[in-house]
């Protein structure tokens, strides 16, 4: 870490001071588009560091978009180049990738498992169609056109983390219709 950063530091309005330098406990910070927040936290991940009030492989960033991530990536590598990979900075998915990948074995998955992104999904859904036993959402002529509201159906379920019971309870109201 470097002098520059030290000099970043002093260019944080009060409000922003007070989040970088928070000590204990948890701390919501809600501000508008452009304000600084991504500054304030990657701030904070350095100012940790710098103190060495914790390591960087205790940290982890998680953010909801790609593009935040690698923003965060940039702006933290900027300043400790060399061990800015330990600092876990991810998306939500990305880090539920990444734990999945590493545990594969004690999951009871081969590590060569594939995560479909939304257009895998689609493709394979499509291969596999006449597999599924489908009565209301197989229209022969257009097959196709119910293929992203399953794959919506499947994602809300993923989501919502529903149990077994609940989700045939669902399914069956669904595809009874
Ligand atoms: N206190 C400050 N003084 C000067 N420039 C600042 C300050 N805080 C933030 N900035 C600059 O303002 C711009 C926006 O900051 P930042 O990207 O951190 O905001 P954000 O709230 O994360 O934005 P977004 O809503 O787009 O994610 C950046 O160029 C950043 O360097
Ligand atoms: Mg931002």
């Amino acid at each position: 870490m470097n002098d520059e950063f030290l000099k970043s530091l002093e260019s944080l309005n009060p409000a922003q001071s007070a989040a970088v330098f928070h000590d204990l406990g948890p701390l919501l910070i809600v501000a508008g588009a452009g304000t600084g927040k991504t500054k304030v936290i990657t701030s904070r991940i350095l100012n940790l560091i710098n103190t060495e009030k914790a390591k960087p492989s205790e940290i982890l960033a998680l953010t909801f978009t790609e593009k935040a991530a690698k923003e965060m990536v940039e702006r933290v590598d900027m300043y400790m180049p060399l061990s800015h990979d330990e600092v876990w900075i991810k998306t939500f998915h990305g880090f539920a990738e990444k734990i999945l990948r590493e545990q594969a074995a004690v999951l009871g998955l081969k590590s060569d498992y594939k995560v479909h992104a939304k257009l895998d999904q689609w493709i394979f859904f499509k291969k596999h169609l006449f597999e599924f036993e489908l009565n209301h959402f197989l229209p022969l002529s257009t097959p196709n056109i119910h293929i992203d509201k399953l794959l919506e159906h499947f994602g809300r379920m993923r989501r919502n983390i529903f149990r077994l019971r609940n989700i045939s309870r669902m399914q069956r109201r669904i595809l009874s219709l």
